[in-house]
Protein backbone atom coordinates (compact mmCIF):
# COMPACT_ATOMS: atom_id res chain seq x y z
CA UNK A 1 0.00 0.00 0.00
CA UNK A 2 2.36 2.28 0.98
CA UNK A 3 5.05 1.47 -1.51
CA UNK A 4 2.08 2.61 -4.14
CA UNK A 5 1.99 5.85 -2.71
CA UNK A 6 5.42 6.30 -2.82
CA UNK A 7 5.43 5.43 -6.83
CA UNK A 8 2.34 7.59 -6.86
CA UNK A 9 4.22 10.66 -5.46
CA UNK A 10 7.49 9.74 -7.29
CA UNK A 11 5.08 9.64 -10.42
CA UNK A 12 3.78 13.30 -9.48
CA UNK A 13 6.98 14.42 -8.76
CA UNK A 14 8.04 13.93 -12.18
CA UNK A 15 5.05 15.24 -13.93
CA UNK A 16 5.65 18.22 -11.72
CA UNK A 17 9.21 18.50 -13.16
CA UNK A 18 7.90 18.10 -16.35
CA UNK A 19 5.04 20.38 -16.10
CA UNK A 20 7.65 23.00 -14.88
CA UNK A 21 9.73 22.68 -17.99
CA UNK A 22 7.03 22.92 -20.26
CA UNK A 23 6.07 25.68 -18.94
CA UNK A 24 9.03 27.56 -18.80
CA UNK A 25 9.03 26.85 -22.59
CA UNK A 26 7.60 29.42 -24.28
CA UNK A 27 8.99 32.19 -21.87
CA UNK A 28 12.48 31.10 -23.83
CA UNK A 29 10.83 30.73 -26.79
CA UNK A 30 11.05 34.43 -27.85
CA UNK A 31 12.07 34.50 -31.48
CA UNK A 32 9.02 34.44 -33.85
CA UNK A 33 10.01 31.92 -36.39
CA UNK A 34 7.35 32.86 -38.55
CA UNK A 35 8.86 36.20 -39.17
CA UNK A 36 11.63 36.70 -41.99
CA UNK A 37 14.37 37.06 -39.54
CA UNK A 38 16.52 38.88 -42.08
CA UNK A 39 14.11 41.73 -42.39
CA UNK A 40 13.31 41.88 -39.00
CA UNK A 41 16.71 42.05 -37.98
CA UNK A 42 18.17 44.13 -40.49
CA UNK A 43 15.13 46.72 -39.67
CA UNK A 44 16.19 46.26 -35.77
CA UNK A 45 19.68 47.09 -36.64
CA UNK A 46 18.54 50.44 -38.53
CA UNK A 47 16.68 50.99 -35.20
CA UNK A 48 19.76 50.66 -32.80
CA UNK A 49 22.03 52.33 -35.48
CA UNK A 50 19.55 55.24 -35.70
CA UNK A 51 19.40 55.72 -31.48
CA UNK A 52 23.16 55.43 -31.33
CA UNK A 53 23.54 58.30 -34.06
CA UNK A 54 21.19 60.62 -32.40
CA UNK A 55 22.41 60.23 -28.74
CA UNK A 56 25.64 61.39 -30.52
CA UNK A 57 24.36 64.51 -30.90
CA UNK A 58 23.12 65.03 -27.66
CA UNK A 59 20.09 64.14 -27.26
CA UNK A 60 18.43 62.27 -23.99
CA UNK A 61 15.60 60.46 -25.57
CA UNK A 62 14.78 59.71 -28.98
CA UNK A 63 12.14 57.13 -30.58
CA UNK A 64 13.16 55.40 -34.02
CA UNK A 65 11.14 53.02 -36.18
CA UNK A 66 12.00 50.95 -39.22
CA UNK A 67 10.71 49.08 -41.65
CA UNK A 68 7.12 47.74 -43.20
CA UNK A 69 4.61 45.74 -41.05
CA UNK A 70 4.65 42.64 -40.41
CA UNK A 71 8.55 43.48 -39.93
CA UNK A 72 8.21 46.54 -38.39
CA UNK A 73 10.81 47.44 -35.21
CA UNK A 74 9.96 50.20 -32.30
CA UNK A 75 12.53 51.58 -30.47
CA UNK A 76 14.00 53.96 -28.41
CA UNK A 77 16.26 55.31 -25.22
CA UNK A 78 16.26 57.47 -22.96
CA UNK A 79 18.94 58.73 -20.14
CA UNK A 80 18.83 60.20 -16.79
CA UNK A 81 18.74 63.66 -16.84
CA UNK A 82 21.82 64.26 -14.20
CA UNK A 83 24.51 62.94 -16.58
CA UNK A 84 26.44 64.72 -19.28
CA UNK A 85 25.70 64.27 -22.56
CA UNK A 86 29.02 62.72 -23.26
CA UNK A 87 27.85 59.92 -20.83
CA UNK A 88 24.70 59.43 -21.90
CA UNK A 89 25.96 58.83 -25.69
CA UNK A 90 28.75 56.05 -24.20
CA UNK A 91 25.62 54.47 -22.59
CA UNK A 92 23.53 54.53 -25.02
CA UNK A 93 26.79 53.00 -27.38
CA UNK A 94 27.04 50.41 -25.34
CA UNK A 95 24.14 49.09 -24.21
CA UNK A 96 22.92 48.89 -27.99
CA UNK A 97 25.94 47.25 -28.82
CA UNK A 98 25.22 44.78 -25.73
CA UNK A 99 21.87 44.37 -27.04
CA UNK A 100 22.79 43.62 -30.67
CA UNK A 101 25.38 40.86 -29.62
CA UNK A 102 22.88 38.77 -26.60
CA UNK A 103 19.49 39.84 -27.79
CA UNK A 104 20.73 38.69 -31.65
CA UNK A 105 17.19 36.44 -32.58
CA UNK A 106 14.64 38.00 -30.22
CA UNK A 107 11.25 40.25 -30.80
CA UNK A 108 11.94 42.58 -28.37
CA UNK A 109 14.30 43.33 -25.47
CA UNK A 110 14.88 45.88 -22.48
CA UNK A 111 18.15 47.23 -21.43
CA UNK A 112 18.51 49.47 -18.09
CA UNK A 113 22.05 50.21 -18.09
CA UNK A 114 23.04 52.31 -14.67
CA UNK A 115 22.19 55.83 -16.87
CA UNK A 116 20.70 54.54 -19.49
CA UNK A 117 17.50 52.75 -20.50
CA UNK A 118 17.45 51.42 -24.60
CA UNK A 119 14.56 49.20 -26.06
CA UNK A 120 13.44 47.96 -29.04
CA UNK A 121 9.78 45.72 -29.81
CA UNK A 122 8.02 44.48 -32.71
CA UNK A 123 4.74 46.38 -31.36
CA UNK A 124 4.74 49.87 -30.10
CA UNK A 125 5.09 51.22 -27.00
CA UNK A 126 5.18 54.40 -27.23
CA UNK A 127 2.60 56.86 -24.97
CA UNK A 128 2.13 54.09 -22.68
CA UNK A 129 2.82 53.78 -19.39
CA UNK A 130 3.82 50.10 -18.54
CA UNK A 131 4.17 48.33 -14.84
CA UNK A 132 6.53 46.07 -15.86
CA UNK A 133 9.96 45.41 -16.30
CA UNK A 134 10.41 47.59 -13.63
CA UNK A 135 13.52 47.06 -11.04
CA UNK A 136 14.63 48.43 -7.23
CA UNK A 137 18.17 48.85 -5.54
CA UNK A 138 18.30 50.40 -2.23
CA UNK A 139 20.35 50.97 1.22
CA UNK A 140 19.94 47.89 3.43
CA UNK A 141 17.90 49.48 6.94
CA UNK A 142 20.54 50.41 8.91
CA UNK A 143 19.50 50.07 12.78
CA UNK A 144 21.64 52.88 13.86
CA UNK A 145 19.63 55.35 11.71
CA UNK A 146 16.56 56.80 13.21
CA UNK A 147 13.54 56.27 11.51
CA UNK A 148 12.07 59.09 12.75
CA UNK A 149 14.82 60.81 11.15
CA UNK A 150 14.12 59.66 7.55
CA UNK A 151 10.56 59.61 7.57
CA UNK A 152 10.16 62.54 8.50
CA UNK A 153 11.86 64.62 5.53
CA UNK A 154 12.00 62.19 3.13
CA UNK A 155 8.09 61.33 1.58
CA UNK A 156 7.41 65.08 1.92
CA UNK A 157 10.48 65.57 -0.60
CA UNK A 158 9.58 62.75 -2.88
CA UNK A 159 5.78 63.97 -2.87
CA UNK A 160 7.11 67.19 -3.44
CA UNK A 161 9.38 66.02 -6.79
CA UNK A 162 6.87 63.71 -8.39
CA UNK A 163 4.22 66.53 -8.17
CA UNK A 164 6.66 69.04 -10.21
CA UNK A 165 7.90 66.38 -13.39
CA UNK A 166 4.58 66.79 -15.44
CA UNK A 167 4.55 70.00 -15.75
CA UNK A 168 8.39 70.43 -16.19
CA UNK A 169 8.56 70.44 -19.82
CA UNK A 170 10.39 73.67 -20.34
CA UNK A 171 13.30 72.55 -19.99
CA UNK A 172 16.11 71.49 -21.72
CA UNK A 173 15.38 67.81 -20.41
CA UNK A 174 11.58 67.45 -20.46
CA UNK A 175 10.04 65.76 -17.64
CA UNK A 176 13.19 65.92 -15.33
CA UNK A 177 13.45 67.59 -11.88
CA UNK A 178 16.37 67.21 -9.33
CA UNK A 179 16.59 68.87 -5.82
CA UNK A 180 19.37 69.06 -3.04
CA UNK A 181 18.40 70.45 0.41
CA UNK A 182 20.42 70.68 3.55
CA UNK A 183 18.02 69.90 6.15
CA UNK A 184 18.66 70.37 10.08
CA UNK A 185 17.04 68.23 12.65
CA UNK A 186 17.23 68.23 16.73
CA UNK A 187 19.67 64.80 15.99
CA UNK A 188 21.73 66.56 13.18
CA UNK A 189 22.03 67.87 9.43
CA UNK A 190 22.20 65.98 6.42
CA UNK A 191 21.63 66.57 2.84
CA UNK A 192 19.28 64.82 0.16
CA UNK A 193 19.76 64.91 -3.08
CA UNK A 194 16.80 63.58 -5.10
CA UNK A 195 15.55 63.45 -8.73
CA UNK A 196 13.23 61.78 -10.55
CA UNK A 197 12.10 61.67 -14.46
CA UNK A 198 9.59 60.32 -16.85
CA UNK A 199 9.98 59.53 -20.91
CA UNK A 200 8.83 62.21 -23.12
CA UNK A 201 6.63 60.10 -25.04
CA UNK A 202 4.18 59.96 -21.85
CA UNK A 203 1.60 62.97 -22.18
CA UNK A 204 1.52 64.64 -18.51
CA UNK A 205 -1.13 62.74 -17.17
CA UNK A 206 0.83 59.23 -17.96
CA UNK A 207 3.41 60.76 -16.53
CA UNK A 208 1.78 60.99 -13.43
CA UNK A 209 0.31 57.43 -13.30
CA UNK A 210 3.83 56.34 -14.12
CA UNK A 211 4.97 58.14 -11.06
CA UNK A 212 2.33 57.00 -8.77
CA UNK A 213 3.45 53.21 -9.73
CA UNK A 214 7.32 54.61 -8.50
CA UNK A 215 6.03 56.21 -5.19
CA UNK A 216 3.72 53.04 -4.24
CA UNK A 217 7.43 51.01 -4.56
CA UNK A 218 9.12 53.62 -2.73
CA UNK A 219 6.69 53.13 0.46
CA UNK A 220 6.96 49.28 -0.30
CA UNK A 221 10.82 48.88 -0.95
CA UNK A 222 12.90 51.90 0.38
CA UNK A 223 10.94 54.65 3.03
CA UNK A 224 13.31 53.34 5.08
CA UNK A 225 16.36 53.73 3.21
CA UNK A 226 19.56 55.88 2.81
CA UNK A 227 19.58 55.63 -1.26
CA UNK A 228 17.51 54.34 -3.51
CA UNK A 229 16.94 53.93 -7.22
CA UNK A 230 13.63 52.75 -8.64
CA UNK A 231 13.10 52.18 -12.39
CA UNK A 232 10.45 51.68 -14.45
CA UNK A 233 9.99 51.58 -18.50
CA UNK A 234 9.02 54.71 -18.39
CA UNK A 235 9.39 56.67 -15.29
CA UNK A 236 12.29 56.23 -12.53
CA UNK A 237 13.32 57.93 -9.34
CA UNK A 238 16.62 58.58 -7.39
CA UNK A 239 17.75 59.60 -4.14
CA UNK A 240 20.79 59.54 -1.68
CA UNK A 241 21.24 61.16 2.03
CA UNK A 242 24.36 61.97 3.04
CA UNK A 243 25.54 61.12 6.29
CA UNK A 244 24.35 62.30 9.35
CA UNK A 245 26.43 65.51 10.40
CA UNK A 246 26.08 66.35 14.58
CA UNK A 247 24.31 69.95 15.04
CA UNK A 248 27.23 72.40 15.64
CA UNK A 249 26.48 75.54 17.65
CA UNK A 250 26.83 79.14 16.69
CA UNK A 251 30.36 78.67 19.36
CA UNK A 252 31.60 75.75 16.59
CA UNK A 253 31.54 73.41 19.71
CA UNK A 254 29.32 70.28 18.76
CA UNK A 255 25.98 70.74 21.18
CA UNK A 256 27.19 67.53 23.61
CA UNK A 257 30.51 68.98 24.32
CA UNK A 258 29.37 72.16 25.08
CA UNK A 259 26.90 70.78 27.25
CA UNK A 260 28.92 68.86 29.03
CA UNK A 261 31.76 72.04 29.17
CA UNK A 262 28.63 74.12 31.10
CA UNK A 263 28.42 70.98 33.24
CA UNK A 264 31.77 70.52 34.13
CA UNK A 265 32.39 74.11 35.19
CA UNK A 266 29.09 74.09 37.32
CA UNK A 267 30.52 71.28 39.26
CA UNK A 268 33.67 73.10 39.78
CA UNK A 269 32.35 75.94 41.22
CA UNK A 270 29.88 74.40 42.94
CA UNK A 271 32.91 71.85 44.45
CA UNK A 272 35.30 75.53 45.06
CA UNK A 273 31.97 77.14 46.87
CA UNK A 274 31.61 73.96 49.25
CA UNK A 275 35.06 74.26 50.17
C1 LIG B 1 9.45 27.18 -29.85
O1 LIG B 1 10.56 26.87 -30.70
C2 LIG B 1 10.48 25.60 -31.33
C3 LIG B 1 11.72 25.42 -32.16
O2 LIG B 1 12.87 25.65 -31.43
C4 LIG B 1 9.22 25.50 -32.17
O3 LIG B 1 9.11 24.20 -32.69
C5 LIG B 1 8.00 25.81 -31.34
O4 LIG B 1 6.85 25.85 -32.14
C6 LIG B 1 8.16 27.15 -30.65
N1 LIG B 1 7.02 27.42 -29.78
C7 LIG B 1 6.35 28.55 -29.81
C8 LIG B 1 5.23 28.69 -28.83
O5 LIG B 1 6.60 29.47 -30.59
C1 LIG C 1 24.74 56.38 -38.17
O1 LIG C 1 25.98 57.04 -38.39
C2 LIG C 1 26.90 56.27 -39.15
C3 LIG C 1 28.22 57.03 -39.19
O2 LIG C 1 28.01 58.37 -39.49
C4 LIG C 1 26.34 56.00 -40.54
O3 LIG C 1 27.24 55.20 -41.28
C5 LIG C 1 25.01 55.26 -40.39
O4 LIG C 1 24.41 55.09 -41.66
C6 LIG C 1 24.06 56.04 -39.48
N1 LIG C 1 22.88 55.21 -39.25
C7 LIG C 1 21.66 55.55 -39.64
C8 LIG C 1 20.57 54.59 -39.38
O5 LIG C 1 21.41 56.61 -40.19
C1 LIG D 1 -1.86 56.33 -21.13
O1 LIG D 1 -1.44 55.00 -20.85
C2 LIG D 1 -2.46 54.05 -21.04
C3 LIG D 1 -1.98 52.72 -20.48
O2 LIG D 1 -0.74 52.35 -21.01
C4 LIG D 1 -2.83 53.99 -22.50
O3 LIG D 1 -3.83 53.04 -22.73
C5 LIG D 1 -3.31 55.38 -22.93
O4 LIG D 1 -3.55 55.40 -24.33
C6 LIG D 1 -2.27 56.44 -22.60
N1 LIG D 1 -2.83 57.74 -22.83
C7 LIG D 1 -2.35 58.59 -23.73
C8 LIG D 1 -3.05 59.90 -23.86
O5 LIG D 1 -1.38 58.33 -24.43
C1 LIG E 1 25.13 52.07 9.75
O1 LIG E 1 25.33 53.45 10.01
C2 LIG E 1 26.52 53.71 10.78
C3 LIG E 1 26.54 55.20 11.12
O2 LIG E 1 25.95 55.98 10.13
C4 LIG E 1 27.74 53.26 9.97
O3 LIG E 1 28.91 53.49 10.70
C5 LIG E 1 27.61 51.79 9.65
O4 LIG E 1 28.68 51.38 8.81
C6 LIG E 1 26.29 51.51 8.93
N1 LIG E 1 26.13 50.07 8.75
C7 LIG E 1 25.72 49.55 7.57
C8 LIG E 1 25.53 48.07 7.57
O5 LIG E 1 25.50 50.23 6.59
C1 LIG F 1 8.13 56.48 10.47
O1 LIG F 1 8.67 55.19 10.74
C2 LIG F 1 8.17 54.61 11.92
C3 LIG F 1 8.94 53.31 12.18
O2 LIG F 1 8.95 52.47 11.07
C4 LIG F 1 6.66 54.39 11.76
O3 LIG F 1 6.13 53.82 12.93
C5 LIG F 1 6.00 55.73 11.48
O4 LIG F 1 4.62 55.53 11.22
C6 LIG F 1 6.64 56.40 10.28
N1 LIG F 1 6.07 57.74 10.13
C7 LIG F 1 5.65 58.21 8.93
C8 LIG F 1 5.15 59.60 8.92
O5 LIG F 1 5.71 57.54 7.91
C1 LIG G 1 22.07 62.01 -10.20
O1 LIG G 1 21.18 62.18 -9.11
C2 LIG G 1 21.18 61.12 -8.16
C3 LIG G 1 20.12 61.41 -7.12
O2 LIG G 1 20.01 62.74 -6.85
C4 LIG G 1 22.58 61.00 -7.52
O3 LIG G 1 22.59 59.90 -6.64
C5 LIG G 1 23.60 60.78 -8.63
O4 LIG G 1 24.88 60.77 -8.06
C6 LIG G 1 23.50 61.90 -9.65
N1 LIG G 1 24.42 61.61 -10.75
C7 LIG G 1 25.28 62.51 -11.20
C8 LIG G 1 26.16 62.07 -12.30
O5 LIG G 1 25.34 63.63 -10.71
C1 LIG H 1 9.42 60.54 -31.65
O1 LIG H 1 10.48 61.44 -31.93
C2 LIG H 1 10.09 62.58 -32.70
C3 LIG H 1 11.32 63.40 -32.97
O2 LIG H 1 12.31 62.61 -33.48
C4 LIG H 1 9.07 63.38 -31.92
O3 LIG H 1 8.61 64.47 -32.70
C5 LIG H 1 7.88 62.50 -31.57
O4 LIG H 1 7.00 63.20 -30.74
C6 LIG H 1 8.37 61.26 -30.84
N1 LIG H 1 7.25 60.39 -30.58
C7 LIG H 1 7.00 59.91 -29.39
C8 LIG H 1 5.81 59.03 -29.25
O5 LIG H 1 7.72 60.13 -28.41
C1 LIG I 1 25.50 58.92 -1.90
O1 LIG I 1 26.28 60.08 -1.62
C2 LIG I 1 27.56 59.79 -1.04
C3 LIG I 1 28.23 61.10 -0.63
O2 LIG I 1 27.97 62.10 -1.54
C4 LIG I 1 28.38 58.99 -2.05
O3 LIG I 1 29.64 58.65 -1.49
C5 LIG I 1 27.63 57.71 -2.39
O4 LIG I 1 28.33 56.98 -3.37
C6 LIG I 1 26.23 58.03 -2.90
N1 LIG I 1 25.50 56.80 -3.11
C7 LIG I 1 24.71 56.59 -4.19
C8 LIG I 1 24.04 55.27 -4.24
O5 LIG I 1 24.56 57.43 -5.07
Amino acid sequence: MTRIIKHLLVALFCFFLFSLGAMSQPSQNLTDCNKEPDAYQSNRNTVLSTLRNRSSLGSYYSNATAGLKPNTVYGMFLCIGNISKTSCSDCVHSATSGIAETCESHDSSFIFSGDCMVRYSDVSFYSLVEASPSTSSYAPINSSDSPKFFNKTLPGKIDELVLKVPSSSSSPIPYFVEDQEHVSQLEGSYDIEAMAQCSPDLDPRNCTVCLELVVQQFSECCSQSRWARILFPKCLLRYNISALQPTITSLGVRKGDFIFGITFIAIMIALLMGL
